[in-house]
């Protein structure tokens, strides 16, 4: 199986709130589970950068999905690529702050065999 990652940037849409954005996160974790999709979203208000992986054709499907949802603005691919392996393979779709140990703790910063997660510590301090 080909394993791919993607990370991109978006802004939250103005009616999208707290209530919205986690009643879209029960989706979107149940969703992830039946696909095989693993992740997280980290949020620096209102801007989302968030990084998803999983089995090649289906995240493409699914990125195209989340790119027309209309729940967020100026959705722009930062990054894309083939992986090893999962890199938050525990995750179903983490809500992230994009700051500090809220955002990657150490222990996982030191476990980054492909430097995915440094990269996307680098997006989320640079873009966010
Ligand atoms: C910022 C953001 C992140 C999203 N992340 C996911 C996700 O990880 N998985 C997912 O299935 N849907 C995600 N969605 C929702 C999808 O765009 C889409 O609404 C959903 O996949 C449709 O699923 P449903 O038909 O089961 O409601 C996200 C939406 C937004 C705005």
């Amino acid at each position: 199986m080909c394993l791919r990652y993607v990370m991109y940037t978006s802004t939250a849409a103005p009616e999208l709130g707290d209530a919205e954005l986690l009643g879209l996160l029960v989706r979107a974790r149940h969703n992830n589970q039946a696909l095989g999709i693993t992740g997280v979203l980290v949020r620096r208000d209102p801007c989302f950068l968030q990084y998803l992986e999983g089995p090649a054709a289906t995240l493409a499907t699914l990125t195209q999905t989340i790119a027309a949802d209309s729940r967020h603005l100026h959705f722009q691919i930062v990054a894309e690529g083939d992986l090893q392996g999962r890199q938050f393979g525990e995750w179903s779709m983490d809500l992230r702050g994009a700051h500090g140990a809220d955002f990657l703790s150490d222990e996982e910063l030191a476990d980054d065999p492909e430097g995915i997660k440094y990269m996307l510590y680098g997006f989320a301090t640079t873009l966010l």
